[in-house]
């Protein structure tokens, strides 16, 4: 009933030209992915040509970050209206290596859904533990956590816009994939979470990615999972055929 949705971040990779180009190709096969939401997030210089490529195509385009505040003093960022206004469907919040390296929290992912909304733009909000966490045993009590801190005061109608990414910090461009199994388990749990917080129908609709690692070859076994719902996939989004055959992971 969760139609899978794939999204290709591209992280800060791919200048306009390149972006433009990749998207091309993408655009050329997308009438073979019939049944699947596919969407890319560029770096954000690059969206105004990106979007130029796919107007008006099935392919949805992402930011990969935004700030909350509608105007202002605010050097270098970005808000949701602009992100809008310039034509992007979703924006991504909350990315581990957002947390990690620019002082995102719980909180200031919260404030960033908020103003998503406001603007009317999908957020797909990233989750994740560490492999710290995951070796002391406490990676359900992390992604709970950040899960309730990100969603607070978000009402059962906003849910239904919201795509949920668990990407297991340990497995994000190490090659490393969680097993389907280990990830299932935290999709399952997750989802468990959303039903305690927002009821039956929030749970049974809102799509929850895996990513970390994902690659043609292990793309259909995570798909395969009841509660993995699309995949949030950096490196081989990058590469127009790595990215068609996760795809193509039917096929
Ligand atoms: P990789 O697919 O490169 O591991 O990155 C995953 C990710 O962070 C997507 O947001």
């Amino acid at each position: 009933m969760r139609k899978p949705f794939i999204a290709g971040n591209w992280k800060m990779n791919l200048a306009s030209k390149a972006a433009a180009e990749l998207a091309g190709r993408l655009l050329a096969k997308v009438s073979d992915f019939e049944g699947i939401e596919v969407a890319v997030a560029p770096t954000a210089t690059s969206l105004a040509a990106v979007i130029e490529v796919l107007r008006g195509s099935p392919i949805e385009v992402a930011a990969q970050n935004c700030y909350w505040e509608e105007s202002g003093a605010f050097t270098g960022e970005l808000s949701t209206e602009m992100i809008k206004e310039i034509g992007c469907s979703h924006v991504i919040i909350g990315h581990s290596e957002r947390r990690q390296f620019f002082a995102e929290t719980d909180e200031t992912v919260n404030k960033k859904l908020q103003a998503a909304y406001r603007a009317g733009l999908m957020p797909i909000v990233c989750i994740g533990e560490s492999l710290g966490h995951r070796e002391s045993g406490r990676t359900m009590e992390v992604v709970a956590g950040q899960l309730k801190g990100a969603l607070k005061d978000i009402s059962v109608e906003q849910m239904q816009q919201l795509t949920v990414a668990y990407e297991p910090i340990w497995a994000i461009g190490t090659g490393k994939t969680a097993t389907p199994d280990q990830a299932q388990e935290v999709h399952a749990f997750l989802r468990g979470q959303l039903m305690e917080m927002f009821g039956q129908n929030v749970a049974d609709v809102v799509r929850i990615q895996y990513g970390g690692s994902v690659k043609p070859s292990n793309a259909k076994e995570l798909m395969d999972k009841p509660d993995i719902d699309g995949a949030l996939v950096g490196g081989a989004s990058l590469k127009a055929d790595d990215f068609i055959g996760i795809l193509g992971y039917r096929n």
